[in-house]
């Protein structure tokens, strides 16, 4: 019994971090979206500003489940002054991170529901930190073509 209430108590509390992470980096990502070099990175990204938000609006739903409490919307600026290749390459670092961190809540999740959530935000994550590989790759085949 207090093994669930702890478990659920430390969960409400992660998970409003993972809202606030998950709403930064929607928000990120819709500014990348401005400053890609070709129409198709830009759907890419804008994208991955769509699955960023949904995930926030996932762990809302979970955390008005676990507490019967609306998360509190805490202040969220992206992080500034990197190059588009800066922060292309920190995002693929953050969501590989990502990809680990819903990995161990999936293998300690009670439920089918929480296991589904994790399991589906953590490969969405690592879905993102392929589809960002590629936007690395461009640039450099752009260059490969144009010298034939
Ligand atoms: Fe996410
Ligand atoms: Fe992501």
């Amino acid at each position: 019994m207090s093994q669930w209430h702890d478990y659920f108590k430390e969960l409400a509390h992660k998970i409003l971090g993972y809202i606030t992470d998950e709403t930064v980096a929607s928000l990120y990502y819709q500014q990348l979206a401005i400053l890609a070099p070709s129409r198709e990175d830009r759907e890419i990204l804008a994208q991955l500003a769509t699955d960023e938000a949904r995930h926030a609006a996932n762990f809302r739903e979970v955390y008005r489940q676990i507490t019967g409490q609306e998360a509190r919307r805490s202040p969220t600026s992206p992080p500034k002054n990197l190059s588009y290749q800066q922060a292309i390459r920190q995002r693929i670092l953050a969501e590989s991170n990502d990809f680990m961190k819903y990995g161990d809540d999936f293998l300690t999740a009670p439920d089918m529901y929480l296991r589904s959530l994790f399991y589906k935000t953590g490969a969405s994550e690592a879905q993102h930190g392929m589809s960002l590989s590629l936007l690395l790759c461009k640039p450099q085949e752009n260059l490969r073509e144009s010298k034939k």
